[in-house]
């Protein structure tokens, strides 16, 4: 199983403003986000961000959503949504028995964290944005360790966006 990560971050470190929003994600990485999504098959996501987005952008068409949360309660009756109690062990472990070859997390923070601290993480497709944010969700949420990566790719979207890719070392 390979997870690739793909957050869109302020050049301050943030994933979302002081008010939970993520507008400054342009149309272009939306769509490259959304590409990789369709083809791995699965998105990964915290139950906060699906909240917010659901609807919106997820489900994304083609693609199943894994959302991790800690609420035994919520049901899913459509299988392109997938909720997971549990911890990213669980998550992991269930991608696997589902056949997913690879999955694309997304965020938001404290599953980014999680993720990272579980050393899950094998690519890093980071987006990082012209932009100064002051506050906000960090993007690694409260995990404060370190990740190691080894630099593969870059590109510069429409907009300043500069998009790098990195493996996981
Ligand atoms: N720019 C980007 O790339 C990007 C991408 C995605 C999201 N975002 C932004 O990120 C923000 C949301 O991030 P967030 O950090 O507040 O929330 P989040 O990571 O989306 O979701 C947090 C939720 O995950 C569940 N959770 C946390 N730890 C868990 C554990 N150990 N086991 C099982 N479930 C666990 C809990 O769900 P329950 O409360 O249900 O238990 C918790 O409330 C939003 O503003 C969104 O717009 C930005």
């Amino acid at each position: 199983m390979k997870l690739i990560w793909y957050p869109a971050v302020s050049l301050d470190g943030y994933i979302a403003d002081a008010r939970g929003s993520s507008d400054f994600v342009t149309p272009e990485d939306d769509r490259q986000f959304t590409k990789l999504a369709v083809s791995a098959g699965a998105v990964v996501v915290g139950r906060r961000t699906f909240d917010q987005y659901r609807g919106q952008n997820y489900p994304i068409p083609g693609t199943t959503t894994y959302i991790l949360t800690r609420n035994r309660d919520i049901l899913s009756y459509d299988p392109a949504i997938v909720y997971v109690t549990g911890g990213p062990m669980e998550l992991m472990r269930r991608l696997h028995d589902d056949g997913h070859a690879t999955a694309v997390l997304s965020g938001g923070g404290q599953i980014n964290g999680l993720f990272a601290e579980a050393n899950f993480i094998d690519e890093a497709w980071i987006s990082v944005y012209p932009i100064i944010l002051g506050a906000g969700t960090p993007l690694l949420g409260s995990y404060k360790g370190s990740l190691r990566l080894a630099f593969r790719a870059g590109y510069a979207f429409p907009g300043g966006v500069v998009h790098n890719r990195y493996e996981v070392t």
